[in-house]
Protein backbone atom coordinates (compact mmCIF):
# COMPACT_ATOMS: atom_id res chain seq x y z
CA UNK A 1 0.00 0.00 0.00
CA UNK A 2 1.44 3.66 -1.09
CA UNK A 3 2.01 5.62 1.65
CA UNK A 4 0.20 9.29 1.73
CA UNK A 5 2.05 12.02 4.32
CA UNK A 6 0.38 15.12 5.62
CA UNK A 7 3.39 17.28 3.55
CA UNK A 8 5.97 15.63 1.05
CA UNK A 9 8.54 17.81 0.10
CA UNK A 10 10.47 14.92 -2.17
CA UNK A 11 6.86 15.56 -4.67
CA UNK A 12 7.89 19.03 -4.54
CA UNK A 13 11.51 18.51 -5.40
CA UNK A 14 10.89 16.17 -8.24
CA UNK A 15 8.21 18.86 -9.18
CA UNK A 16 10.85 21.08 -10.55
CA UNK A 17 14.04 18.48 -10.40
CA UNK A 18 15.81 19.59 -14.03
CA UNK A 19 14.97 23.55 -12.95
CA UNK A 20 16.04 23.17 -9.32
CA UNK A 21 19.30 20.97 -10.53
CA UNK A 22 20.34 23.36 -13.33
CA UNK A 23 20.23 26.27 -10.21
CA UNK A 24 22.28 23.89 -7.78
CA UNK A 25 24.85 23.42 -10.39
CA UNK A 26 25.22 26.94 -11.01
CA UNK A 27 25.84 27.85 -7.31
CA UNK A 28 28.46 25.03 -7.48
CA UNK A 29 29.63 26.15 -10.11
CA UNK A 30 30.25 29.52 -9.27
CA UNK A 31 32.16 29.15 -6.18
CA UNK A 32 30.18 31.18 -3.88
CA UNK A 33 28.27 29.25 -1.20
CA UNK A 34 26.94 31.45 1.45
CA UNK A 35 25.44 35.22 1.05
CA UNK A 36 26.93 36.92 -2.37
CA UNK A 37 24.54 37.65 -5.71
CA UNK A 38 22.40 34.66 -5.49
CA UNK A 39 20.80 35.50 -2.03
CA UNK A 40 20.68 38.96 -3.01
CA UNK A 41 19.27 38.20 -5.70
CA UNK A 42 16.47 35.82 -4.00
CA UNK A 43 15.71 38.88 -1.43
CA UNK A 44 15.30 41.51 -4.20
CA UNK A 45 12.80 38.91 -5.61
CA UNK A 46 10.85 37.94 -2.70
CA UNK A 47 10.88 41.25 -1.54
CA UNK A 48 9.28 42.08 -4.71
CA UNK A 49 6.82 39.51 -4.49
CA UNK A 50 5.94 40.05 -0.92
CA UNK A 51 5.35 43.93 -2.01
CA UNK A 52 7.59 45.51 1.01
CA UNK A 53 11.01 47.06 0.20
CA UNK A 54 13.43 45.09 2.32
CA UNK A 55 14.07 41.55 3.17
CA UNK A 56 17.40 39.83 4.38
CA UNK A 57 18.12 36.21 4.30
CA UNK A 58 19.34 34.12 7.34
CA UNK A 59 20.31 30.94 8.64
CA UNK A 60 16.42 29.80 9.51
CA UNK A 61 12.93 30.69 10.78
CA UNK A 62 13.65 30.76 14.19
CA UNK A 63 16.84 33.48 13.76
CA UNK A 64 14.43 35.17 11.79
CA UNK A 65 12.50 35.18 15.01
CA UNK A 66 15.21 35.73 17.18
CA UNK A 67 17.09 38.48 15.02
CA UNK A 68 13.99 40.76 14.34
CA UNK A 69 13.31 40.82 17.81
CA UNK A 70 17.47 41.87 18.46
CA UNK A 71 17.45 44.17 15.81
CA UNK A 72 14.19 46.31 17.58
CA UNK A 73 15.70 46.65 20.69
CA UNK A 74 13.79 44.08 22.60
CA UNK A 75 15.23 41.47 25.05
CA UNK A 76 16.38 41.54 28.89
CA UNK A 77 13.26 43.11 30.81
CA UNK A 78 10.95 43.17 28.17
CA UNK A 79 7.53 40.81 27.54
CA UNK A 80 6.63 39.46 23.93
CA UNK A 81 3.05 38.90 24.16
CA UNK A 82 2.72 35.21 21.85
CA UNK A 83 0.07 32.44 20.90
CA UNK A 84 0.72 29.46 22.93
CA UNK A 85 -0.67 27.43 20.20
CA UNK A 86 2.20 27.69 17.42
CA UNK A 87 5.48 25.84 16.57
CA UNK A 88 7.37 25.53 19.61
CA UNK A 89 10.19 27.94 17.81
CA UNK A 90 7.57 31.07 18.14
CA UNK A 91 8.44 31.21 21.95
CA UNK A 92 12.21 29.47 21.60
CA UNK A 93 13.36 32.92 19.25
CA UNK A 94 11.47 35.20 22.23
CA UNK A 95 13.87 33.81 24.75
CA UNK A 96 17.10 33.57 22.44
CA UNK A 97 16.42 37.29 22.42
CA UNK A 98 16.55 37.76 26.30
CA UNK A 99 12.88 38.11 26.37
CA UNK A 100 10.02 36.71 28.77
CA UNK A 101 7.74 35.34 26.46
CA UNK A 102 3.53 35.79 27.51
CA UNK A 103 1.48 32.97 26.32
CA UNK A 104 -1.97 34.17 25.06
CA UNK A 105 -4.90 32.04 24.01
CA UNK A 106 -6.39 31.95 20.25
CA UNK A 107 -9.97 32.51 18.58
CA UNK A 108 -11.46 28.72 18.75
CA UNK A 109 -13.02 29.48 15.63
CA UNK A 110 -9.88 31.18 13.21
CA UNK A 111 -7.12 29.32 16.27
CA UNK A 112 -4.82 32.22 15.51
CA UNK A 113 -4.31 34.90 18.45
CA UNK A 114 -6.93 35.93 20.07
CA UNK A 115 -6.84 40.08 20.11
CA UNK A 116 -9.36 40.35 23.27
CA UNK A 117 -6.89 37.64 25.57
CA UNK A 118 -3.96 39.51 24.27
CA UNK A 119 -5.05 42.87 25.67
CA UNK A 120 -5.59 40.54 28.90
CA UNK A 121 -2.23 39.77 29.02
CA UNK A 122 -0.63 43.07 28.58
CA UNK A 123 1.84 44.83 31.44
CA UNK A 124 3.59 47.61 31.41
CA UNK A 125 6.55 45.50 30.09
CA UNK A 126 4.63 44.32 26.89
CA UNK A 127 7.00 45.80 24.23
CA UNK A 128 5.79 43.13 21.12
CA UNK A 129 2.91 41.28 20.09
CA UNK A 130 3.86 38.21 17.70
CA UNK A 131 0.62 37.16 15.73
CA UNK A 132 1.19 33.85 14.07
CA UNK A 133 -0.77 33.46 10.66
CA UNK A 134 -1.24 29.54 11.76
CA UNK A 135 -2.11 26.98 9.25
CA UNK A 136 -1.78 29.44 6.84
CA UNK A 137 -4.70 31.39 7.96
CA UNK A 138 -3.60 35.25 8.70
CA UNK A 139 -4.50 36.08 12.36
CA UNK A 140 -6.48 39.34 12.87
CA UNK A 141 -4.00 42.08 12.10
CA UNK A 142 -6.53 44.67 11.85
CA UNK A 143 -7.02 44.68 15.55
CA UNK A 144 -3.98 43.28 17.13
CA UNK A 145 -2.31 46.22 14.75
CA UNK A 146 -4.55 48.68 16.51
CA UNK A 147 -4.19 47.06 20.18
CA UNK A 148 0.10 47.73 19.22
CA UNK A 149 -0.21 50.79 18.07
CA UNK A 150 -2.45 51.90 21.66
CA UNK A 151 0.31 50.32 23.66
CA UNK A 152 3.51 51.14 22.30
CA UNK A 153 4.23 47.79 21.56
CA UNK A 154 5.26 46.42 18.12
CA UNK A 155 3.57 43.86 15.74
CA UNK A 156 5.73 40.93 14.46
CA UNK A 157 4.30 39.14 11.70
CA UNK A 158 5.15 35.46 11.96
CA UNK A 159 4.74 33.98 8.93
CA UNK A 160 6.38 30.76 8.77
CA UNK A 161 3.30 28.94 7.64
CA UNK A 162 1.69 31.61 5.24
CA UNK A 163 3.88 32.96 2.68
CA UNK A 164 1.28 34.22 0.01
CA UNK A 165 -1.56 34.55 2.54
CA UNK A 166 -4.13 37.99 2.21
CA UNK A 167 -5.31 40.30 4.85
CA UNK A 168 -7.19 42.76 3.38
CA UNK A 169 -5.79 42.60 -0.56
CA UNK A 170 -2.12 42.59 1.01
CA UNK A 171 -0.08 39.66 1.35
CA UNK A 172 1.06 38.75 5.38
CA UNK A 173 4.31 39.60 6.53
CA UNK A 174 3.76 43.62 4.96
CA UNK A 175 1.61 44.55 7.97
CA UNK A 176 3.78 44.42 10.96
CA UNK A 177 7.24 46.45 11.75
CA UNK A 178 8.59 42.86 10.74
CA UNK A 179 7.66 39.55 9.72
CA UNK A 180 9.60 36.58 9.77
CA UNK A 181 9.41 33.68 7.30
CA UNK A 182 10.50 29.80 7.18
CA UNK A 183 11.69 28.27 4.31
CA UNK A 184 11.89 24.66 6.03
CA UNK A 185 10.99 22.09 3.21
CA UNK A 186 7.90 21.40 3.76
CA UNK A 187 6.79 25.30 4.22
CA UNK A 188 4.48 26.47 1.50
CA UNK A 189 8.03 28.29 0.08
CA UNK A 190 10.38 25.54 1.18
CA UNK A 191 14.14 25.28 0.63
CA UNK A 192 15.72 21.25 0.42
CA UNK A 193 17.19 22.50 3.73
CA UNK A 194 16.89 25.03 6.19
CA UNK A 195 16.38 28.56 5.44
CA UNK A 196 14.62 31.77 6.62
CA UNK A 197 14.29 35.62 6.00
CA UNK A 198 13.22 39.21 7.44
CA UNK A 199 10.82 41.15 5.71
CA UNK A 200 10.16 45.13 6.92
CA UNK A 201 9.34 48.23 4.90
CA UNK A 202 12.29 49.72 7.36
CA UNK A 203 15.73 50.32 5.66
CA UNK A 204 16.95 50.80 9.13
CA UNK A 205 16.21 47.87 10.78
CA UNK A 206 17.18 45.72 7.42
CA UNK A 207 20.81 47.10 7.68
CA UNK A 208 20.86 46.18 11.24
CA UNK A 209 19.70 42.83 10.73
CA UNK A 210 22.41 42.44 7.46
CA UNK A 211 24.78 43.21 10.44
CA UNK A 212 23.14 41.00 13.06
CA UNK A 213 23.14 38.24 10.97
CA UNK A 214 26.98 38.18 10.28
CA UNK A 215 29.13 38.83 13.81
CA UNK A 216 27.61 42.56 13.66
CA UNK A 217 29.70 43.11 10.86
CA UNK A 218 28.77 46.49 8.46
CA UNK A 219 32.07 46.30 6.52
CA UNK A 220 33.77 43.32 6.34
CA UNK A 221 36.36 42.01 9.42
CA UNK A 222 34.56 44.60 11.76
CA UNK A 223 31.81 44.37 14.12
CA UNK A 224 30.04 47.57 15.01
CA UNK A 225 28.07 45.30 17.31
CA UNK A 226 27.82 41.95 19.00
CA UNK A 227 25.87 40.08 16.04
CA UNK A 228 25.47 36.17 15.49
CA UNK A 229 26.27 33.67 12.23
CA UNK A 230 22.83 33.42 10.87
CA UNK A 231 22.92 33.22 6.78
CA UNK A 232 21.14 32.76 3.98
CA UNK A 233 23.24 29.95 1.99
CA UNK A 234 23.49 30.09 -1.84
CA UNK A 235 22.07 26.45 -2.79
CA UNK A 236 19.04 27.24 -0.70
CA UNK A 237 18.60 30.73 -2.14
CA UNK A 238 18.90 29.57 -5.66
CA UNK A 239 16.16 26.32 -4.76
CA UNK A 240 14.38 29.31 -3.40
CA UNK A 241 14.15 31.51 -6.45
CA UNK A 242 13.30 28.71 -8.57
CA UNK A 243 10.56 27.69 -6.18
CA UNK A 244 8.72 31.14 -5.59
CA UNK A 245 8.42 31.82 -9.48
CA UNK A 246 5.48 29.11 -8.72
CA UNK A 247 4.43 29.69 -5.03
CA UNK A 248 1.16 31.59 -6.62
CA UNK A 249 0.28 28.58 -8.80
CA UNK A 250 1.28 26.22 -5.84
CA UNK A 251 -1.35 28.20 -3.31
CA UNK A 252 -3.45 28.09 -5.75
CA UNK A 253 -3.78 24.18 -5.87
CA UNK A 254 -3.58 24.27 -2.00
CA UNK A 255 -7.00 26.44 -1.82
CA UNK A 256 -8.49 23.82 -4.67
CA UNK A 257 -7.06 20.95 -2.79
CA UNK A 258 -8.62 22.72 0.61
CA UNK A 259 -12.11 22.89 -1.28
CA UNK A 260 -12.47 19.82 -2.33
CA UNK A 261 -12.06 18.77 1.38
CA UNK A 262 -14.44 20.86 2.48
CA UNK A 263 -17.09 19.38 -0.61
CA UNK A 264 -16.00 15.63 0.45
CA UNK A 265 -16.00 16.20 4.36
CA UNK A 266 -19.13 18.34 4.11
CA UNK A 267 -21.97 16.44 6.79
CA UNK A 268 -19.32 14.75 9.01
CA UNK A 269 -19.11 15.02 12.16
CA UNK A 270 -15.87 17.23 12.16
CA UNK A 271 -15.14 20.95 11.97
CA UNK A 272 -13.33 21.86 8.52
CA UNK A 273 -11.29 25.09 8.75
CA UNK A 274 -12.81 28.28 7.61
CA UNK A 275 -11.46 31.17 5.72
CA UNK A 276 -12.16 34.44 7.33
CA UNK A 277 -14.61 37.14 5.43
CA UNK A 278 -11.38 39.62 3.65
CA UNK A 279 -8.89 37.10 4.24
CA UNK A 280 -7.03 34.60 1.66
CA UNK A 281 -5.76 31.07 3.77
CA UNK A 282 -2.84 29.60 2.11
CA UNK A 283 -3.90 26.27 3.80
CA UNK A 284 -0.03 25.18 5.03
CA UNK A 285 -2.10 22.53 7.09
CA UNK A 286 -5.77 21.47 6.58
CA UNK A 287 -6.60 20.76 10.69
CA UNK A 288 -10.17 19.34 11.02
CA UNK A 289 -11.02 19.01 14.61
CA UNK A 290 -12.91 15.75 15.97
CA UNK A 291 -15.79 16.00 18.44
CA UNK A 292 -13.33 14.53 21.41
CA UNK A 293 -9.68 13.35 22.00
CA UNK A 294 -10.99 9.55 21.50
CA UNK A 295 -12.60 10.29 18.40
CA UNK A 296 -9.60 12.17 16.93
CA UNK A 297 -6.97 9.20 18.24
CA UNK A 298 -9.41 7.10 16.45
CA UNK A 299 -9.18 8.71 12.94
CA UNK A 300 -5.77 8.89 13.43
CA UNK A 301 -5.51 5.18 13.85
CA UNK A 302 -8.11 4.34 11.13
CA UNK A 303 -6.11 6.39 8.47
CA UNK A 304 -2.72 5.05 9.42
CA UNK A 305 -4.33 1.34 8.50
CA UNK A 306 -5.19 3.09 5.48
CA UNK A 307 -1.74 4.28 4.60
CA UNK A 308 -2.89 7.71 5.30
CA UNK A 309 -0.17 9.14 7.88
CA UNK A 310 -2.41 12.42 9.19
CA UNK A 311 0.00 14.99 11.40
CA UNK A 312 -1.34 16.76 14.92
CA UNK A 313 -0.70 20.47 15.47
CA UNK A 314 0.01 20.46 17.79
CA UNK A 315 -0.10 18.12 20.34
CA UNK A 316 -0.29 20.50 22.90
CA UNK A 317 0.09 24.39 23.45
CA UNK A 318 3.56 25.89 24.65
CA UNK A 319 2.29 26.02 27.78
CA UNK A 320 2.53 22.42 28.30
CA UNK A 321 5.54 21.42 27.06
CA UNK A 322 7.75 20.19 29.45
CA UNK A 323 10.12 23.24 29.17
CA UNK A 324 8.37 25.91 29.64
CA UNK A 325 4.80 24.52 31.89
CA UNK A 326 4.50 26.43 34.39
CA UNK A 327 7.42 28.77 33.83
CA UNK A 328 6.59 31.31 31.80
CA UNK A 329 2.87 33.74 32.15
CA UNK A 330 0.22 32.44 30.77
CA UNK A 331 -3.62 33.40 30.39
CA UNK A 332 -6.43 31.06 29.86
CA UNK A 333 -5.89 28.36 27.48
CA UNK A 334 -9.32 27.05 27.06
CA UNK A 335 -9.44 27.44 23.19
CA UNK A 336 -5.93 26.04 22.63
CA UNK A 337 -6.40 22.85 25.22
CA UNK A 338 -9.72 21.77 23.06
CA UNK A 339 -8.05 22.32 19.67
CA UNK A 340 -4.86 20.12 20.33
CA UNK A 341 -7.40 17.68 21.99
CA UNK A 342 -8.96 17.24 18.91
CA UNK A 343 -6.74 18.28 15.39
CA UNK A 344 -6.04 16.39 13.09
CA UNK A 345 -3.65 17.47 9.96
CA UNK A 346 -5.17 15.74 6.91
CA UNK A 347 -2.58 15.47 3.63
CA UNK A 348 -2.38 18.38 1.78
CA UNK A 349 0.57 19.51 -0.85
CA UNK A 350 0.76 20.88 -3.78
CA UNK A 351 1.40 18.13 -5.97
CA UNK A 352 -0.95 15.87 -4.01
CA UNK A 353 -3.09 13.66 -6.80
CA UNK A 354 -6.73 14.10 -7.02
CA UNK A 355 -7.56 10.20 -6.76
CA UNK A 356 -5.00 10.44 -3.42
CA UNK A 357 -7.02 13.05 -1.96
CA UNK A 358 -9.93 10.87 -2.19
CA UNK A 359 -8.69 8.01 -0.94
CA UNK A 360 -7.58 10.23 2.31
CA UNK A 361 -11.41 11.67 1.55
CA UNK A 362 -13.07 7.96 1.44
CA UNK A 363 -11.09 6.94 4.57
CA UNK A 364 -12.42 9.60 7.08
CA UNK A 365 -16.37 9.22 5.62
CA UNK A 366 -15.05 5.29 6.14
CA UNK A 367 -14.98 6.26 9.75
CA UNK A 368 -16.84 9.00 10.36
CA UNK A 369 -19.59 6.32 8.34
CA UNK A 370 -19.28 4.01 10.82
CA UNK A 371 -21.38 5.77 13.62
CA UNK A 372 -18.40 7.60 15.24
C1 LIG B 1 4.83 29.17 13.20
C2 LIG B 1 6.30 28.87 13.08
N1 LIG B 1 7.19 29.76 13.55
C3 LIG B 1 8.51 29.57 13.45
C4 LIG B 1 9.02 28.43 12.86
C5 LIG B 1 10.50 28.23 12.85
O1 LIG B 1 11.04 28.02 11.60
P1 LIG B 1 12.39 27.15 11.41
O2 LIG B 1 12.03 25.72 11.61
O3 LIG B 1 12.81 27.48 10.01
O4 LIG B 1 13.38 27.65 12.41
C6 LIG B 1 8.14 27.49 12.32
C7 LIG B 1 8.62 26.28 11.62
O5 LIG B 1 8.81 25.24 12.14
C8 LIG B 1 6.75 27.71 12.45
O6 LIG B 1 5.86 26.82 11.97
Amino acid sequence: MRIIHTADPRAGYLALKTEIDAAIARVLEGGQYILGETVERFEREFAAWLGVPQAVGVGNGTDALHLALRALDIGAGDEVIVPSLTAVATVAAVEMAGAEPVLADVDPVWRTLDPAQVAGMASPRTRAVIAVHLYGQPADLDTLGRYARASGAVLIEDCAQAHGARWRGSHVGTVGAAAAFSFYPTKNLGALGDGGLVATADAGLAERLRALRQYGWREPQRSSEPGWNSRLDALQAAVLSVRLARLDTANARRRELAGRYARGLEGLPLELPREREGSEHVFHLYVVRCADRAARDGLLAHLAKAGIRAGIHYPSGVHEQPAYRGRLRAGSMAATERITATALSLPLYPELADADQQRVIDAVRSWCGAGR
